[in-house]
C-alpha cells in the first residue's frame, strides 16, 4: 500500500515511519517541516502545514492510498500562547488534509487526544461527547469534526500520554523522569491527575491495524491502566530500580501553593471497545514499560 504519514519527524511519526517502512508491503513516504530525520532509506517530504500548494504538490507526488495525519502543534503550552497559529496548523490545514484524502480518494486516519475531553470525570468512551477547555484541545477536537464531515473513509485514533524513547534533542516524560530520578533529583506528582499511559509502540500496534484494515470512526488506543500521574511516575521508577521515595505526591492545593501551572484533570481513555474491534492485547503499564525497557538505548 503506498501510504504518506504526515508529521512523521514527529515523536510518534518516526516510529510509525520505522514500523511501517519495514514492511515489504507498504511504500512509505513522511512529511518533516523544521528538517528531514538522519536519512533512515524512507522518503521524505519537506512541508509547511499552512502552504496548501505544497499540499496539493505533496499528494500529487505520492498518491497516497493511506494517509496517517499526526502533525500538529502538539504542546499544550505553545497552542496556548499562539493560538491562532494553532488553529492554522492544527484545524486548517486538516480540513486541507481531508478534501485532499477525498480528491486522491485515500482512506485518513487522524491521531487526535484525550485533551478532547472536559477532564471532570475521566476514562472517556470513544462515544461520549467532547468538551475541551483548553485551546490545544478545542483544535484537536475542530479538527475531528472536519474529518467527520468532510472525509469518506476515515478513522480517528485518539491517545493519552504517550511514553518512549524520544530522538536525540526531543523530551519525553517517561525518559526524563528516569534521568531526573539517577540524578537524584525529586519529582512532585500530582496525585489528582489521571491518564492512561502508553508505550510508543503499542500506540502504533493500533495504527498499523488501523492502516491494513477496515475500521471507520473513532478510536481509543491507549493503555489499560487509569494513573494518576504519581503512580505512572512511581511505577516507572519500580520498574527501573530506582528511588520511588523520590517521587512525592502533591494534590492539588499543593501544586497551586507552589505557583505550578497544572490543574487536576481527570482525563485517561476507555479503550475496551477499541481493542475488542482491532483484536488487539490492551497493554497493561507494566508490559509498556517492560518494553520501554528492553528498548532502552544503554540500560
Ligand atoms: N505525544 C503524545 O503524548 C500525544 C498524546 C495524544 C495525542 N498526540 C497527537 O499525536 C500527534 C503526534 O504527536 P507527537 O508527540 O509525535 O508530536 P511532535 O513530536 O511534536 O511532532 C509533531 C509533528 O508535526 C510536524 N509539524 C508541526 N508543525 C508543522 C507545520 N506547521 N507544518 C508541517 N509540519 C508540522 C512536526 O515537524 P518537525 O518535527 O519536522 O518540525 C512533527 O513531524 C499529534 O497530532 C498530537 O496531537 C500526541
Amino acid at each position: 500500500m503506498r501510504i504518506l504519514v504526515i508529521g512523521a519527524s514527529g515523536f510518534i511519526g518516526c516510529y510509525v515511519m520505522r514500523r511501517l517502512g519495514a514492511s515489504p508491503d507498504h511504500a512509505v513516504s513522511g512529511t518533516c517541516w523544521s528538517g528531514p530525520p538522519a536519512d533512515d532509506g524512507n522518503a521524505w517530504h519537506q512541508v509547511e502545514l499552512t502552504d496548501t500548494t505544497a499540499l496539493e504538490g505533496l499528494f500529487d507526488d505520492t498518491q497516497p492510498e493511506a494517509v496517517i495525519h499526526l502533525a500538529a502543534i502538539a504542546d499544550i503550552g505553545a497552542a496556548e500562547r499562539d493560538p491562532e497559529r494553532a488553529t492554522a496548523v492544527n484545524v486548517s490545514a486538516t480540513s486541507t488534509v481531508v478534501r485532499l484524502c477525498e480528491r486522491h480518494g485515500s482512506k485518513l486516519i487522524f491521531v487526535s487526544t484525550e485533551c478532547v475531553f472536559d477532564g471532570q470525570r475521566g476514562f472517556y468512551r470513544e462515544d461520549e461527547t467532547p468538551r475541551p477547555t483548553a485551546h490545544y484541545g478545542r483544535t484537536k477536537w475542530e479538527a475531528e469534526q472536519e474529518v467527520v464531515w468532510l472525509a469518506e473513509s476515515w478513522s480517528i485514533i485518539r491517545t493519552s500520554i504517550v511514553y518512549g524513547w524520544p530522538h536525540p534533542g526531543k523530551r519525553n516524560f517517561a525518559p526524563w523522569l528516569i534521568e531526573n530520578l539517577r540524578g537524584g533529583q525529586p519529582y512532585h506528582a500530582p496525585t489528582d491527575v489521571l491518564r492512561t499511559p502508553v508505550y510508543v509502540e503499542h500506540l502504533v500496534d493500533g495504527i498499523e491495524r488501523t492502516v491494513a484494515g477496515n475500521y471507520p470512526g473513532i478510536l481509543h488506543v491507549a493503555g489499560r491502566d487509569w494513573v494518576s500521574m504519581h503512580e505512572f511516575a512511581a511505577t516507572v521508577a519500580n520498574a527501573f530500580d530506582l528511588d520511588a521515595s523520590l517521587v512525592q505526591p502533591m494534590d492539588a492545593d499543593a501544586q497551586a501553593r507552589a505557583g505550578a501551572s497544572v490543574r487536576p484533570d481527570r482525563l485517561g481513555l476507555d479503550c475496551r471497545e477499541t481493542m475488542r474491534r482491532l483484536n488487539l492485547e490492551h497493554p497493561a503499564l507494566a508490559d509498556g514499560l517492560a518494553a520501554l525497557k528492553a528498548a532502552a538505548p544503554s540500560f
